[in-house]
């Protein structure tokens, strides 16, 4: 794995900026897998910057985000869907036909999966696929115990994601305790990866990542099976690990 070190929040999001700018200026990526949670927040803002001031044309550029939370609709303010208008897609001309979510309010969630799959696959695969990183080893919305070679499905959140997505919720109001998500299979499909990941509360799941024991307990390990991942980590997120002895 690639380990990019930087300083803090701000110098990952530009980095990270920088990174997708650059697949999607050199023609490298057209099909690019999007994430949601607060750690892309900067990032959006400097791709944003980026695309705008080089005039960048997106006519061909696809998005497939991850997940999206079950029972929220496209216009929840909390839904996946609302996140990535309010952060990116309101201010870039991609075309709203080339933004792809799974949604959150199908009436058969079976088949909106296979929909899902069969989109990815249509658009040729994922070129560069974005992650974050939960706090305890998650990707996208698959949870500790999550097969390997899951596809896009109907998952339960585990109770520390449900708490620490509270976060992003009014007061008294419920977080899902359900999603669609793209499977690890499907993530594994990516030509390429990027994670960005932030702070100390990630910092034993990135050394998990990095240096523990390739197993379903801890998604995020599965990465190290990957040939392409590159990681764009702080200080505070790589505070467990040694880097030079990784690399
Ligand atoms: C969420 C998302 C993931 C995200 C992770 C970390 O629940 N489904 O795609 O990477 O948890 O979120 P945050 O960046 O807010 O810490």
């Amino acid at each position: 794995m690639n380990i990019i070190q930087v300083q803090d929040y701000e110098e990952m999001s530009e980095q990270g900026a920088e990174f997708l700018f650059q697949e999607i200026t050199s023609g490298r990526s057209k099909v690019i897998g999007l994430a949601t949670g607060g750690t892309p927040v900067g990032l959006y803002k400097h791709l944003i910057d980026k695309l705008k001031t080089n005039e960048v044309l997106l006519a061909d550029v696809h998005t497939v985000n991850l997940d999206e939370y079950i029972g929220l609709s496209d216009d929840h303010p909390n839904s996946y869907h609302q996140y990535m208008f309010q952060n990116l897609f309101q201010f870039i001309d991609i075309p709203s036909a080339n933004r792809h979510l799974p949604s959150g309010t199908a009436t058969d969630f079976s088949e909106e999966c296979r929909r899902y799959e069969r989109l990815i696959q249509q658009l040729g695969g994922v070129d560069t696929q974005l992650l974050g990183i939960g706090a305890n080893g998650h990707i996208a919305f698959n949870e500790p115990g999550s097969p390997f070679d899951g596809r896009t499905r109907v998952v339960d959140l585990a109770a520390e994601t449900i708490e620490a997505n509270s976060r992003y919720f009014a007061e008294g109001e419920t977080v899902p305790s359900q999603a669609v998500t793209m499977g690890i299979g499907t993530i594994m499909e990516s030509r390429r990866i990027v994670m960005i990941a932030s702070g100390k509360e990630k910092a034993a799941a990135v050394k998990e990542m990095l240096t523990g024991e390739v197993t379903e307990n801890c998604p995020a390990t599965v990465l190290q099976k990957h040939g392409d991942v590159t990681l764009i980590a702080d200080a505070e997120a790589l505070s467990e690990i040694d880097v030079k002895n990784i690399q």
